[in-house]
């Protein structure tokens, strides 16, 4: 099977560039100004730009055990819609995803129902070293230095030290300071006010745990990935250690601040928390710098009766995958950042920090994992059109300016303008760890 993509704008490595893309079966076969193949479809791409497919390296896809929140058939009709071929998801599913033998009962249920791409972190406990020891086909080891949604927590700084210490997976955590937020969580115990919540899991509980992971990787020296930086002051202690320490930032924390609990109440709950004004800039000084690597979304739905119950028995999370790669062309038509960036941040970056193999670039011989979109486009956000089990956005009734148009997942078309093809499953993602490290 031979498709041709012709005049589109194409987001290479080295830049932007009128070429066409010949994707052969899985592949991306030739990138050239002028390609003569016969081909069996030809895409005629005037006025559009051609991106490598996102990879979102932190979702939660709530199977199995969770599915009235979430499942797989909605998330990853979700991902197509939204241009994300591939994800990386959370251990902190029903049962947890702990041990081998639950990992690969998740990758089994991915191999039946995903129309994209994916990957399943092993969730660590204070137990299951062997398990962590002994992982295999996973990006890496997720911890919960800090507790959040399900159960998972490791606290306890020997547990933390033995994980580091001995384990070759890469490592990547949620930073909150769990003994911080126990003690604010008394300070405002009764408080039903939504805004509290971001008093509770505060700065210093961000701060504080990034800053004792940070300690541990440098320690062992051990690859690290910090999750969904919150604030400004933890972009000071990422510095320049790429590889090693890489570090990502989620659309909500770059784009909301406690300034919008008021306008969307417990839909802005999250962990960590919203923060101030000041810390989204910060954030978006720390991606144009390159201290922070990564854009992904922490999609984590819950239904809207579960988040309309009163703060804090509402659950934290909001899902993301469809609108993240709109969200952010809409702020390069707002000129806050370039297109090429946004590449980096969503593509090639997550890639790099993941050691998956071919994928995050448009290069001859790397999978055919793309997405089409038009950038002049104007559409908007709303609840009842959203894939997502949970049917809702907190973006609802908002206007964005460009829009993923159709997406191709190892060279097969799974969405195109609203509809979907799921004849197909997505693959597992392949890891190289061998090849150590994220590299610019
Ligand atoms: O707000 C969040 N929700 N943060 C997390 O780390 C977990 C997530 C969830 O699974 O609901």
């Amino acid at each position: 099977m031979k498709t041709l993509i012709k005049n589109a704008q194409v987001v290479l490595p080295t830049g932007i560039e009128a070429v066409s893309v010949l994707v052969e079966n899985e592949h991306i076969a030739a990138i050239d100004a002028a390609i003569h193949a016969e081909a069996d479809v030809t895409v005629d791409a005037t006025g559009l730009h051609l991106l490598p497919g996102v990879i979102d390296d932190q979702v939660h896809f709530r199977e199995p055990g969770l599915s009235h929140k979430e499942d797989l058939q909605h998330a990853t009709r979700a991902c197509a819609k939204g241009g994300v071929t591939t994800f990386l998801e959370m251990p902190n599913t029903v049962p947890p995803a702990t041990t081998q033998v639950l990992l690969n009962e998740k990758r089994a249920l991915a191999a039946e129902k995903s129309l994209v791409n994916y990957g399943f972190y092993i969730g660590a406990t204070p137990t299951n070293i062997d398990e962590l020891r002994n992982a295999t086909d996973t990006p890496g080891i997720k911890i919960f230095i800090g507790s959040s949604t399900g159960d998972l927590l490791v606290d306890e700084q020997d547990a933390l030290e033995r994980i580091f210490a001995e384990t070759t997976l890469p490592i990547t955590a949620h930073c909150e300071d769990e003994t911080t937020v126990r003690a604010n969580a008394q300070r405002f115990a009764g408080t039903t006010d939504i805004a509290d919540h971001s008093r509770i899991r505060d700065r210093q509980a961000a701060v504080l745990a990034t800053r004792r992971a940070i300690d541990l990787a440098h320690r062992h020296k051990h690859r690290f990935h910090v999750l969904h930086v919150s604030t400004g002051d933890e972009c000071e202690l990422l510095g320049d250690h790429r590889n090693l320490i890489t570090a990502e930032a989620c659309l909500h924390h770059l784009l909301l601040n406690v300034g919008d609990y008021q306008r969307l109440g417990t839909l802005a709950q999250m962990n960590p928390s919203l923060k101030t004004a000041d810390d989204n800039a910060r954030l978006w000084r720390a991606l144009d710098e390159g201290t922070i690597q990564v854009v992904a979304t922490d999609h984590a739905p819950h239904t809207l009766a579960e988040k309309s119950k009163d703060y804090p028995d509402s659950p934290s999370g909001m899902p993301n995958v469809e609108n993240s790669l709109a969200l952010m062309l809409n702020e390069v038509n707002q000129g806050r950042c370039r297109l090429e960036q946004v590449v980096h941040w969503m593509c090639d970056a997550p890639a790099r920090v993941w050691d998956i193999v071919d994928k995050g670039r448009i290069a001859v011989g790397y999978d055919a994992d793309l997405v089409l979109v038009d950038l002049g486009r104007e559409c908007e956000v709303r609840n009842e059109q959203q894939q997502t089990k949970c049917g809702w956005s907190a973006w609802h009734g908002t206007k964005l300016t460009g829009w993923p148009v159709r997406t191709w997942v190892r060279g097969h078309e799974v969405f195109r303008e609203g509809q979907f093809d799921l004849s197909r499953p997505g693959q597992a993602a392949q890891f190289d760890h061998a090849r150590g490290g994220y590299w610019a």
